[in-house]
């Protein structure tokens, strides 16, 4: 936590990633930078807790469009409304809030539009102390949720409410399959596809986030090491194939994927972390089969999610908590694939 003194500044702690020197690899720096004071329409909110997500470890691996150093990076967070700019409501002050990471997402509800962007870089992000944003940002911080949860909830549950609900129409009695369980996006995608009553397929390089997520609730689990997985699958899925897939790994599994959808069935894709995905076009117009990109949400996206999360009680995969000044072991372990679910940062003692 920041020192008295240094509140009495108008400093704030925040994890910038930035260069030492100017041929340096960009690295994590813990420091105390100016507190912004709330323009109109701004609130303050004061951090409890902020969670990872892949995007953050591709701009530390400088594997990100766009990347503008210093940086305070972070999409994820949850805190205390504590100040407000002109024309913001007083009643927000003191308001326990999540932050929607959709920035500037537009007026259309099918995509985001030129000016939309992610929270974190080129905006100040969460993982800081505190963070001045624009008050339609905000949302009640669902009750149910410990702090560390509600920070895990926002870009993951957003990205997976989008591919699964508005893209993927996905309808009860259906079955998805969702490739890489261990991401958080994915674990977001099994607890809400379970939550709307289909039945879930999960894929993992990993046996124990194969078990993690038949406990979770999936129908099947499979590792997708072995080379024959796909048929695993199918001859689980006898005649009742996927009708639907959610997939943010691409790579050599997408393929696969593809070819075990039902009939007009819908690959969803809104990640690549496995890389460049080949197809055999065939395996596409035979079948009648949809592609559909996604990408975060609109803020109607937001609310109906948060609704969903809140209504069901749901929580999302919390993997680990780490401390702030320990940001960069949060970094190594979503780097190397060893998470399962979200990985959040504590930012105050409270979480
Ligand atoms: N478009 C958007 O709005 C949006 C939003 C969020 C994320 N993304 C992108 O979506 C991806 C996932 O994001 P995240 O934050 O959820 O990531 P993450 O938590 O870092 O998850 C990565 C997971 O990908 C899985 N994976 C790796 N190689 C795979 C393969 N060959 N086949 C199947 N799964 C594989 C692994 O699952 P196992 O450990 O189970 O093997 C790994 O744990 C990232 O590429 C991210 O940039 C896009």
């Amino acid at each position: 936590m920041l020192s008295a003194s240094s509140s009495a500044l108008g400093l704030r702690r925040a994890l910038v990633l930035d260069r030492s020197a100017p041929e340096a690899a960009p690295s994590l720096f813990l420091r105390e930078v100016p507190a912004k004071q709330p323009a109109a329409g701004q609130v303050v909110v004061a951090l409890r807790a902020a969670a990872l997500n892949r995007r953050d470890v591709w701009i530390r691996l400088g594997k990100y469009a766009g990347i503008r150093l210093p940086a305070i990076l972070g999409s994820d967070g949850a805190g205390v409304v504590t100040a407000i700019g002109s024309g913001v409501s007083d009643a927000l002050l003191g308001r326990e809030v999540i932050i929607n990471p959709s920035l500037d997402w537009g007026s259309s509800e099918q995509h985001g539009g030129e000016s939309f962007s992610v929270l974190g870089m080129p905006s100040e992000g969460t993982f800081a102390d505190e963070i001045c944003i624009a008050a339609q940002q905000i949302v009640d911080k669902p009750r149910h949720l410990s702090w560390t949860e509600a920070a895990a909830l926002p870009l993951a549950g957003l990205t997976a409410y989008r591919a699964l609900v508005v893209r993927g129409r996905l309808r009860p009695g259906e079955t998805v399959l969702v490739p890489g369980i261990g991401s958080g996006v994915s674990t977001m995608a099994l607890i809400l596809a379970k939550h709307l009553g289909a039945r879930v397929i999960v894929t993992s390089g990993s046996d124990e986030k194969c078990q993690k997520a038949l406990s979770m609730g999936a129908d099947f689990a499979v590792n997708h090491r072995a080379a024959d997985w796909d048929q695993r699958v199918q001859k689980w899925c006898g005649r009742s194939l996927p009708n639907l897939v959610v997939d943010g790994a691409g790579g050599e599994t997408w393929a696969k994927c593809i070819g075990l959808l039902a009939t007009a069935g819908r690959m969803v894709s809104y990640g690549a972390t496995a890389g460049v995905a080949t197809l055999d076009l065939r395996r596409l117009f035979w079948r009648h089969i949809d592609v559909l990109g996604s990408t975060m949400g609109s803020e109607r996206d937001f609310s109906e999610m948060v609704a969903l999360f809140c209504a069901g009680s749901l929580r999302p995969l919390v993997d680990q908590v780490m401390p702030l000044a320990h940001a960069a072991s949060a970094f190594d372990r979503m780097e190397h694939g060893q998470h399962m679910g979200k990985i959040v940062l504590a930012i105050h003692d409270t979480v």
